[in-house]
């Protein structure tokens, strides 16, 4: 969702904005602004669509200026215009302001703004420029504070004037704002990734607080005006990380990283003499852990995906209830906790709205929660009281695919730990290890099927509908598998428990409704199996995930891809990759942007 990028220091800022702005593509975006103090006189320019566009803009009138701030915007209010675009003005033109957030009473502050300001945007972030302008009498920081103690709603924001050509003021509530610290220079942005290139130093700005940067520090304030003093953390991510490294596309990239990085996710956590697991950051006794009689998993997208199979590995192995809910539906519910309740939240951004609001009303009910998340600093990670990073390193593509395939790994690592403290026997945790520690060359071997997933993809992606099949723990991946092709190619997509199929979705099965069925050899293959058989029956295509050596499957799939087979709890970590290739092939194909698909965005920090 929207990206913030700001800068004070001895450098000219518009390169610097520029290429920021470009790091932050990834979070989605549908028009892009920059705003430049050179001196006191202050350049902007804004565009609707994409940053090439708004580079054309500026053309040869590059401004000399040092200090400066630049958005990408993700509308929320107002359509995609020029005229909604960031940075936004107040009247008198000296004061500028970027927004990430939404301001939930706008209406009434135009109303009464509106009276002695002119507004030139359908946006509720223009208020806060003229909210400030009509606070502000000479200092920048007080007129800031002033303006947000009349906002309700969440905002990331960051202002400059062209009377304080030194200063760039910003302040958080709810949405992310990380400042990174340099050489007397500094930056503010939405999250690390246009840092990389200059500093791995930063705060992480907390809701209520306000910042002044200038090119001789940092101060950071909370909404009295208070002094607070923060720690700086070291980012571990370093730049080449960010950057394509040849591949076409991040998410390709991303699908063949992980193997390496589903290493790192379960480095120095797994304890083969003990058959188990010891994940450190749970900050929880083994009698604590004995204790809990309810597990939740909530979050939204992918991550919800990975908690579904949590649900299915923490119930088989450490015998409790586990439940998964969507967090912007559990947000809302009279959801039943208590103090034996451990909720996980899993996120990959750890900035997701809903995922957050989850977060912060499990605490309030007394429940225990934990983080599963990879942005290490993030909101959630910083809110919740334990909890693992999974080590999955940036994710750029819009798509989650790496960050899925180690959430996994790291929730089935806490089930084995919850289950060997319990029901799991020493012989069945080493016998779970060994597989988790082949899972890396097992999935390297299905990358090597490329090519062939590649060909299967391109002679699908001209359906116009498809479904996607699972029984037991391979559900949840086949409703990754239909979210990945549907967000990334557009072609319309549905997920279902085969079993389920007798109650509807078997109307829709024909030549034209091509199914994608993963029927690896498990406890369920024969029932799988005659699932199949009833939608070869109807005439529909039949592309088949399989276990290596599986013959029948064969006879069975009119396409089939094969993937070594593994114990049950660990397949959605292989079945998973074949159907990220799929999407992403069939996308490619239909030349679709991959990456950064319409209408989505990476990190949804707004309701
Ligand atoms: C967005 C992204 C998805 C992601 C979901 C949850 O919808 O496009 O890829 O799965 O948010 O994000 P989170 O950062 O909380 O895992």
């Amino acid at each position: 969702m929207c990206g913030i990028i700001g800068y004070i220091g001895n450098r000219r800022a518009t390169p610097l904005l520029m290429q920021g702005l470009r790091r932050l593509e990834y979070r989605g975006y549908d028009s892009a602004g920059i705003a430049v103090l050179d001196g006191n006189s202050l350049f902007c320019e804004r565009t609707a669509g994409r940053i090439d566009a708004l580079k054309e803009k500026i053309g040869e009138r590059r401004p000399e200026g040092t200090v400066g701030i630049a958005h990408t915007r993700w509308a929320t209010h107002g359509i995609v215009s020029e005229h909604n675009a960031h940075p936004h003005r107040a009247c008198n033109d000296s004061l500028v302001i970027v927004h990430n957030g939404i301001i939930e009473n706008y209406r009434e502050l135009r109303a009464e703004l509106q009276a002695t300001h002119t507004f030139t945007s359908d946006t509720d972030s223009e208020v806060l420029a003229h909210l400030i302008e009509s606070c502000h009498q000479g200092n920048l920081r007080h007129s800031v504070a002033c303006a947000l103690s009349k906002v309700r709603g969440t905002y990331g924001l960051v202002v400059m004037h062209a009377d304080n050509p030194d200063l760039l003021v910003c302040a958080r509530m709810g949405s992310p704002l990380v400042i990174g610290m340099g050489e007397h220079e500094y930056f503010v942005a939405s999250d690390a990734t246009p840092l990389l290139p200059y500093t791995k130093d930063v705060t992480y700005l907390d809701d209520g607080e306000i910042a002044e940067l200038r090119r001789d520090g940092v101060r950071i304030y909370d909404l009295r005006e208070k002094t607070v003093h923060k720690d700086i953390q070291r980012i571990e991510w370093n730049d080449e990380q960010a950057q394509k490294q040849g591949y076409d596309h991040f998410m390709l990239k991303e699908i063949f990283e992980q193997p390496v990085v589903f290493r790192d996710a379960v480095r120095g956590r797994k304890i083969p003499e003990d058959g188990t697991a010891y994940l450190g950051g749970l900050n929880m006794t083994e009698s604590q852990m004995r204790n809990v009689s309810r597990v939740v998993f909530v979050a939204c997208g992918t991550a919800y995906h990975a908690g579904m199979i949590g649900k299915y590995v923490f119930e088989r192995l450490a015998h409790i209830p586990c439940e998964v809910e969507v967090a912007s539906e559990f947000r809302y519910r009279d959801c039943v906790l208590d103090d034996r309740t451990l909720v996980f939240a899993i996120s990959q951004s750890g900035e997701t709205a809903d995922t957050l609001a989850a977060v912060r009303e499990a605490r309030r009910k007394g429940a225990i929660v934990r983080g599963i998340v990879n942005v290490v600093g993030s909101t959630i990670a910083r809110e919740t009281d334990g909890g693992t990073y999974i080590h999955a390193g940036p994710e750029l593509a819009v798509a989650s695919t790496k960050a899925f395939t180690n959430m996994v790994a790291v929730i089935l690592l806490y089930a084995l730990q919850f289950g060997r403290l319990k029901h799991v026997s020493l012989a069945d945790g080493q016998q779970f290890l060994q597989a988790h520690f082949e899972i890396p060359s097992k999935m390297e071997q299905i990358l090597n099927m490329n090519d062939e997933i590649a060909a299967v993809a391109r002679r699908y992606a001209r359906y116009r509908d498809f479904l996607f099949l699972g029984r037991g723990i391979n559900y949840p991946v086949a409703l990754e598998g239909s979210l990945k092709l549907k967000e990334i190619s557009y072609i319309h997509s549905e997920a279902y428990p085969a079993g389920e199929m007798k109650h509807g979705v078997n109307a829709l099965l024909g030549p034209d409704f091509p199914v994608l069925a993963i029927m690896t050899k498990n406890q369920l293959y024969e029932k799988m199996r005659s699932n199949i058989e009833e939608v070869r029956a109807r005439g529909s295509k039949v592309i088949l995930i399989a276990t290596e050596g599986d013959t029948d499957a064969r006879q069975l799939g009119d396409d089939v891809l094969t993937v070594p087979s593994t114990i049950e709890a660990l397949e959605p970590l292989l079945n998973t990759i074949p159907l990220q290739l799929f999407a992403y092939h069939a996308a490619t194909m239909l030349d679709r942007d991959v990456d950064r698909p319409r209408n989505l965005a990476k990190s949804v920090t707004v309701e």
